[in-house]
């Protein structure tokens, strides 16, 4: 996929797998809009990736956790007079502790970032790509969307979401230029457990092996809807398939409840 001169706008590009992200477009020689909330690592960022790579690079210093975030997105890139060619959906947070004792409004913001952003955003710049016919909106799922996690019920279920919404879309796009793809990452080496408080199951994965598999699906002449990171991680988001679901929600529990 030829993306150079494209606009790329990457959300949680302050750390991590967006980060990831960004710097893997600009090498593609995409021109960035990078979003999050920490304005000093954004310009670091962009500063770095300006001293490796002649892209333009644009930050946006935004909390995508509120349900005006989306227009306030769409505005800065107005302003840039810019619109979305490539719309990475990556910012979002998990929560690990029982319903009954997380604080509401930490729930909500969840929700509002890890879906109703991600859903704002995606229902905004479609319309233009599919006008183009040229686009590629990437929305970061998670193994956690394959089977419901006590510990992580919030977090999980908006994962699920992700990848049955972006899904739907694929069905909807099919047969367009305009590529839509759930990644679903396994255990990454990013700040998220420390952020979620949680212990991560099992080891964790590079950075570098989220975005490869992006690209590499990306680049395939075959779309698939949805991806899974890492060969085990698929092996088991199928294995969820097979068991009863009363099993996988405990074998889950295990890992995540405390
Ligand atoms: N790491 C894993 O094991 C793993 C596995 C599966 C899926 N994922 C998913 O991967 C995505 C990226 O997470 P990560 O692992 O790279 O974690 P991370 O290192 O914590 O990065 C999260 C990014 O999201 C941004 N962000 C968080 N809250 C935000 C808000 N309210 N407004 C704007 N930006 C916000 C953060 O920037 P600021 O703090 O500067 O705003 C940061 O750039 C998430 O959707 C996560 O659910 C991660």
């Amino acid at each position: 996929m030829n993306l150079k001169g494209k606009t790329a706008v990457i959300t949680g590009a302050s750390s991590g797998i967006g980060l990831g992200y960004s710097h893997a477009l600009a090498a593609r020689g995409a021109n960035l809009v990078l979003v999050a909330r920490n304005k000093s690592q954004l310009e670091t960022i962009a500063a770095d990736i300006k001293a490796d790579h002649a892209v333009n690079i644009d930050v946006v210093v935004l909390d995508l956790s509120k349900v005006t975030s989306g227009q306030e997105l769409l505005d800065a890139l107005k302003k840039f007079k810019l619109s979305a060619d490539v719309l990475i959906n990556n910012a979002g947070f998990g929560t690990n502790n029982r319903v009954a004792k997380e604080d509401r409004t930490k729930i909500q913001q969840e929700i509002l970032l890890n879906v109703v952003t991600l859903v704002d955003l995606t229902t905004a710049v479609l319309p233009e790509m599919l006008a183009k016919d040229f686009g590629v909106i990437v929305n970061i799922g998670s193994t956690a969307s394959f089977q419901p996690v006590p510990g992580m019920a919030v977090y999980a279920a908006t994962k699920a979401f992700v990848r049955s919404f972006t899904s739907a879309l694929w069905g909807e796009v099919k047969g367009t230029n305009v590529r839509v793809l759930t990644v679903n990452p396994g255990a990454t080496e990013t700040e998220f457990f420390k952020i979620a408080e949680a212990k991560p199951a099992g080891k964790l994965a590079p950075v570098s092996d989220v975005v490869e598999a992006t690209f590499k699906a990306l680049d395939s002449k075959n779309s698939s809807p949805s991806i899974v990171v890492g060969g085990q991680n698929a092996l088991m988001a199928h294995f969820t398939r097979l068991v009863p679901v009363k099993a996988v929600i405990n074998i889950a529990g295990k890992l995540f409840l405390h």
